[in-house]
């Protein structure tokens, strides 16, 4: 027997709130984002059996007793058209720190989103109030479903997706910008100064770098304001190998061999020290805070934040001195 759907109007929010803690959990998914946006998604269902449950507006997900709830709760397609790091509790909690964090930074502006990966930060940015958002992906097949998840939430205008290797495209044109996000790539290659560089030259003044990050400035003791620093240096990157195949990870450049290319993680003492070399300052999202805040996004698929594994750091524009 279908189950009838109730849908929320904001008049009742109040009242459905409180249902909402009554009826579903004594653990009641934690609203990460602003609360009434968040219930304005959700519709409650009464069951067969005369039960009511939390449902997902317009989808039959069902909200479960501990899910961290937010902004892609209201655009369910982003758990779908990815197989990587696309589950809600880590999309709604780097939300928070990529896109909710930095909405007065992005109203009005251009941005690049570079690793575009399924459009879900330039999705997030556009809804954020971004002007335009330029979107360059290495892989056709994600931005394919960008494309459908732009068309699906009926963005028609306002972005643009480039098919290709960031540093070719950088390379390639003149690019302007005013905000960059680098999420989940600055990992992906061994060219940090490089794309630093590039991205200096775009002309933004505030730069979202989201990476994993490797201890090695913390088991260094020194004090690290030496820019000719030769024993103890802080400012590391770990040599890895990504394999090109996985659309998790770097494409094929022309470092790769055997199936796999060069990248490297930077330590955080690494990344302050190319910013500052580049003319921007650096601030980093408080994680600890946010999990202390909201405990149950400490999930498995949060523990490379959570372990400070993962960081993400705001690079504002100070100075603009070229040699060239
Ligand atoms: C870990 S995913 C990050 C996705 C998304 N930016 C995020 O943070 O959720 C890495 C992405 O980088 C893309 N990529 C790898 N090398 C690239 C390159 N040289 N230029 C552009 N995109 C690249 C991959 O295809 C993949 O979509």
């Amino acid at each position: 027997m279908p189950f009838r759907q109730i849908p929320l109007r904001k008049r009742h929010l109040r009242r459905i709130c409180a249902a909402v803690i009554a009826i579903t959990m004594e653990q009641l998914p934690l609203p990460v984002a602003g609360q009434f946006e968040i219930l304005a998604s959700l519709e409650i269902a009464e069951m067969p059996d005369g039960c009511k449950a939390v449902f997902r507006k317009g989808s039959s997900q069902r909200v479960l007793p501990g899910d961290v709830m937010g902004f892609f709760d209201q655009y369910e397609r982003f758990y779908m058209s990815s197989t990587v790091g696309a589950g809600a509790h880590r999309l709604n909690s780097r939300y928070e720190a990529i896109i909710a964090r930095n909405a007065a930074v992005l109203k009005g502006k251009r941005v690049l989103d570079i690793a575009s990966h399924d459009g879900r930060w330039a999705f997030a940015a556009l809804k954020a109030g971004a002007l335009h958002v330029t979107g360059v992906e290495a892989r056709q097949e994600l931005i394919d479903n960008a494309l459908s998840n732009f068309a699906h939430y009926g963005i028609h205008d306002g972005f643009t997706f480039c098919q290709g290797d960031i540093f070719d495209h950088l390379r390639g044109q003149k690019c302007d910008f005013d905000v960059v996000m680098c999420l989940g790539f600055f990992y992906h290659t061994i060219r940090h100064a490089e794309l630093l560089d590039l991205i200096e030259r775009t002309g933004a003044k505030w730069v979202i770098i989201d990476t994993m990050v490797t201890h090695l400035s913390e088991e260094r003791t020194v004090s690290a304001d030496n820019p000719r620093i030769g024993r103890q240096n802080p400012y590391g990157i770990h040599l890895m190998l990504d394999p090109v195949d996985n659309p998790a990870m770097a494409c094929s450049d022309s470092l790769a061999r055997n199936g796999s290319t060069l990248v490297g993680i930077p330590s955080r003492a690494a990344i302050r020290f190319m910013a500052k070399h580049f003319g921007y300052t650096v601030e980093e999202f408080d994680w600890p805070a946010y999990f202390e805040k909201a405990p149950v996004a400490r999930v498995k698929d949060m523990l490379d934040y959570d372990g400070r594994q993962r960081e993400t750091f705001y690079l504002a524009r100070v100075f603009h001195e070229r040699q060239s």
